[in-house]
């Protein structure tokens, strides 16, 4: 392992690529490994205890890959294994995803905020913890995005159906005056033009927090000494548990998806 190997990005699929477009963007230098499982999507109604089995499958190929970080690009399964994978792996830095409650509890005006998610995410302590530490004063409300993973993994996320699915999970925060919808599952930006046209001229701001987890990458990869080299050519490579096909989409999308 050198400060050239690459950083690894997991999630169930395809989503945890709106986290890789921004690692990609904020850190051009580094070589990242893609890893979306593709065959257990989606993870969002399983057990805790297949989800950590799973994410633990997933990050040991990421470090047998030679990966100096891994960037758990999946909400649920950060929800479920975090914690389990961190002291497995240490000291290899791990970095995870949070929602975005905070920003959003911070910008709110109408004092209530949306939480868009998987079952499993919203269950978790770590869903939990955030909206009580940073919620307070404030009315956060969730729903589990029905069908939205689907939508992303066949391809339909531009289709007049995902936009009648927006539109049965978002209504009823519209309703309970959110201005503020945090989306809590790395698959969801891909969705970002249904979920503009549902919300469009409301004053409601949606929340992508890959950006952010990208500045995250940065900083640890600052603090652990582990930035690639200036002259540095990064190269992206894409693996999966599912098949040829499947690891062929993975690559199209995240560069179609720039
Ligand atoms: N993209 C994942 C997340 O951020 C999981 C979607 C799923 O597999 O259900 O939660």
């Amino acid at each position: 392992m050198t400060n050239n190997s690459p950083i690894g990005v997991y999630d169930s699929g395809l989503g945890g690529l709106t986290v890789w477009r921004e690692v990609r963007r904020a850190l051009p230098r580094e070589s990242l490994v893609y890893l979306g499982d593709g065959k257990n999507c989606p993870y969002g109604s399983r057990p805790k205890e297949e989800i950590v089995r799973l994410a633990d499958e997933a990050v040991g190929r990421l470090v047998a890959e030679g990966c100096k970080m891994v960037v758990v690009a999946c909400n649920t399964a950060t929800a479920a294994a975090i914690d389990f994978l961190r002291a497995k792996y240490a000291p290899m830095p791990i970095v995870g995803m949070e929602p975005a409650v905070k920003p959003a509890c911070l910008a709110t005006r109408s004092g209530v905020v949306g939480v868009i998610a998987t079952e499993r995410s919203l269950d978790g302590d770590l869903f939990r913890r955030t909206a009580s530490r940073y919620g307070e004063g404030i009315r956060v409300i969730t729903a589990p995005g029905r069908g939205f993973v689907e939508l992303v993994e066949q391809n339909r996320e531009s289709s007049r159906e995902a936009v009648d699915t927006v539109h049965r999970v978002v209504d009823r925060m519209i309703a309970e005056g959110v201005d503020q919808i945090v989306l809590g599952c790395t698959h969801y930006p891909f969705l970002m033009g249904a979920l503009r046209e549902v919300v469009d001229g409301r004053g409601i701001t949606v929340i992508d927090p890959s950006p952010a987890v990208a500045r995250r990458v940065a900083q640890l990869l600052d603090e652990f000494g582990l930035a690639a080299d200036g002259g540095h050519r990064p190269d992206y490579t894409f693996l999966t548990f599912a098949d040829e096909e499947y690891r062929l989409r993975l690559e199209r999308k995240a560069f179609m998806s720039l």
